[in-house]
């Protein structure tokens, strides 16, 4: 019998992976989006009106901006990525970038390469702008303070998901006619390892809407209410009288043993159904990051069903993603 060896992208030593939850490093620095912790509401608003325009913009026929001409985008994926990848591609593209992109088991982090050693000899090559997924919580942090160049967060580990927060947050605009404040979100599912989750509840929160989270006790981050989310001990009441729910995915290959006990059990009391769809106001909608495990955490007549956004959120992603490379890349170009 032969063994495989696995071989993982090596981290370099200092730095990646020690951002520990709950505390929030504030992204202070416009040149890069780090995360939504701590992101004023006057640039949020901001961002979400320059997504709206770009989503009126795709509506019309198609993306007309030149905003990233002469610009060189590197797409560095080292996790697995469809909509995120795809759409920052399409964005950058669209906006006349120089665009490369690669994953990490194409490159050199397979033979040992340290991450930090990598992106440098890509910045070496003349990239701009950095759009970094890894598995390591802090990893953006982390080439942010060792990079020159501009460095957004496509997802970090357990951390955060900022363009999907703003996705998701520009969804949501959509659907409630711009207003934020005095609606409720309940996000539903394996919050512990949920970017998308920690990213939505920081923007939200700033912009006044109620977050209510539910899950299973193992997939509960302790704290959780320190970022200003509401713990509810049951999906039906987490989703009872909700404007929205978001259930989130999963995360099968973040797990250790013995989380759940059984899958039967976890979509018996946490998927979203349509009898728990039914318990949103009437105009409530459902959303999902995505992927999608149908029939475990999101049922396909609710995925598929006329409360679903799950589309519209994939739609805005390429809206929001032009947004904020529009805005790093000015802040980038005003400070050199
Ligand atoms: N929502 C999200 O990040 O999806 P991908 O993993 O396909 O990019």
């Amino acid at each position: 019998m032969t063994t495989q060896m696995q071989i993982l992208p090596a981290l370099a030593p200092e730095g990646a992976g020690l951002v520990s939850y709950p505390a929030a490093i504030p992204a202070a620095d416009p040149r890069h989006l780090l995360g939504l912790a701590g992101m004023p509401r006057e640039t949020l608003l901001e961002l979400l009106e320059e997504g709206q325009r770009y989503r009126d913009q795709m509506d019309r026929g198609g993306i007309v901006s030149r905003a990233l001409e002469g610009v060189t985008v590197c797409n560095a994926f080292f996790e697995n990525s469809t909509r995120t990848r795809l759409s920052f591609e399409l964005a950058e593209r669209r906006m006349g970038a120089t665009v490369v992109t690669f994953s990490a088991t194409d490159s050199s982090t397979m033979k040992g390469e340290t991450l930090l050693d990598t992106l440098k000899v890509v910045e070496a090559m003349g990239v701009d702008v950095m759009v970094v997924r890894h598995a390591s919580s802090g990893a953006a942090h982390y080439l942010a303070r060792h990079l020159a160049t501009t460095v957004i967060n496509a997802g970090d580990g357990t951390h955060e998901h900022p363009t999907q927060g703003l996705l998701d947050l520009l969804t949501l605009r959509q659907v409630w006619s711009g207003r934020f404040a005095g609606r409720r979100l309940a996000i539903v599912g394996d919050i512990v390892h949920s970017r998308v989750a920690r990213s939505a509840i920081h923007g939200l929160v700033t912009l006044g809407t109620e977050v209510t989270v539910a899950g299973p006790a193992t997939l509960l981050p302790a704290g959780i209410e320190t970022i200003g989310a509401r713990v509810a001990p049951t999906a039906d009441e987490a989703i009872a009288g909700a404007d929205a729910v978001m259930t989130l995915r999963l995360q099968k290959e973040r797990m250790e043993q013995g989380l759940l006990a059984s899958l039967g059990e976890y979509t018996r009391h946490w998927g979203s159904d349509a009898r728990r769809a039914r318990l949103l106001k009437p105009e409530g909608v459902v959303l999902h990051p995505g992927p999608v495990n149908r029939g475990i955490e999101l049922m396909p007549d609710v995925a598929d069903g006329e409360r679903s956004v799950i589309l519209e959120q994939v739609r805005n992603g390429v809206a929001m993603r032009c947004a904020v490379l529009e805005r790093c890349v000015a802040e980038s170009r005003s400070v050199a």
